[in-house]
């Protein structure tokens, strides 16, 4: 029997099985405004898609089943928090495309995870962004890039960036997208921590800060003007220095520990370190590939992360493998 795996042929695989996966990311920017009527927040940030994938196969099957290995997965060394059934944010992407597309759900799903999950990463927007992407090719429903992008955005703000990857500017509640150019590859190095954080609790604290008067009320937001000028061409120092994220402040409340996180990454000689998304992964930004793998080794032998990871940016969006 021929096994689908994310070096594999792809669509050619046996069992008629489809494979599709998806990167994580980082906020290079993240200005957060007020809370909006509906739970959310108007947001301004820039996405850099990084090098870091979950993979999904799907195969014909009757109704819906999931199976989930890796980073998070009840097998996992780590802390177990990616559910294995209709909670996972993958089979309402499969419920939601069928529903869309006028068909029945019929599929088994294999998420391989090893984007972490509650790391500020989009791990499960990946996931749900590349589910859509296989099942679309599975079940023949010819949705288009911005039918997916419609439907990933009612899944969560994140996916139609880890539909479309590479480097782009969110707007609204962060599903609004416009392409950035970046001329350059960026090096970077991920700190990851034991223990993931909840997206809406970081954001509560952030409205907590506020209201608090700890922190401007976010009617006035940093612009992402420089970030993106500097990701287009350099040099590493212009976005060092203008790297920012509004959901710093609120994640440090939450984990103070994360302040040394932050810490161990610039002693380490990384020209800047941020908190990555509602974290708590820290990103650390590497001169170029070298440093960013000496500056892995360097971060993995001083015991603050649970895992550390070199990565780069841009790279493409969720798309099928083979
Ligand atoms: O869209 P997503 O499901 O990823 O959002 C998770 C939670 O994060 C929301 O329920 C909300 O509490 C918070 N959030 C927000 N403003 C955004 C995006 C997310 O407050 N723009």
């Amino acid at each position: 029997m021929h096994h689908a795996t994310s070096g594999g042929p792809g669509r050619l695989a046996g069992n008629g099985a489809v494979v599709a996966r998806a990167p994580a990311k980082v906020n290079v920017h993240l200005g957060v405004g007020p809370l909006r009527p509906d739970g959310f927040h108007e947001l301004q940030t820039v996405f850099l898609a990084v090098s870091l994938f979950d993979t999904v196969t799907v195969r014909p099957a009757e109704g819906l089943s999931l199976a989930v290995r890796g980073e998070g997965s009840a097998a996992s060394n780590g802390p177990a928090s990616v559910p294995a059934d209709r909670r996972n944010l993958v089979w309402q992407a499969a419920e939601l495309l069928a529903r869309h597309a006028g068909v029945t759900a019929d599929a088994h799903l294999e998420v391989d995870k090893s984007i972490p999950a509650a790391a500020g990463l989009a791990g499960g927007s990946a996931d749900a962004a590349a589910t859509l992407v296989a099942l679309d090719a599975l079940w023949g429903t010819r949705a288009t890039r911005g039918d997916l992008a419609r439907l990933g955005a009612q899944l969560g703000s994140d996916v139609p960036f880890s539909l479309l990857g590479g480097v782009a500017l969110g707007t609204g509640r962060g599903e609004q997208l416009s392409p950035v150019l970046a001329r350059r590859r960026w090096d970077w190095v991920l700190g990851i921590a034991g223990e993931g954080l909840s997206t809406p609790t970081v954001y509560a604290e952030l409205d907590a800060l506020r209201a608090a008067g700890s922190l401007p009320d976010g009617a006035d937001l940093v612009s992402p003007e420089p970030v993106i000028a500097a990701l287009r061409s350099g040099p590493t120092e212009a976005l060092a220095a203008a790297l920012d994220n509004d959901l710093q402040a609120p994640a440090l409340r939450l984990r103070p520990e994360l302040r040394r996180a932050l810490q161990a990454a610039t002693d380490a000689g990384a020209p800047a370190a941020l908190v990555s998304g509602s974290g708590p992964t820290v990103a650390a930004l590497a001169a170029d590939e070298d440093d960013a793998d000496r500056l892995a080794a360097e971060l993995a032998g001083t015991g603050v992360f649970r895992d550390v990871r070199a990565v780069h940016g841009p790279v493409h969006g969720a798309r099928l493998v083979g």
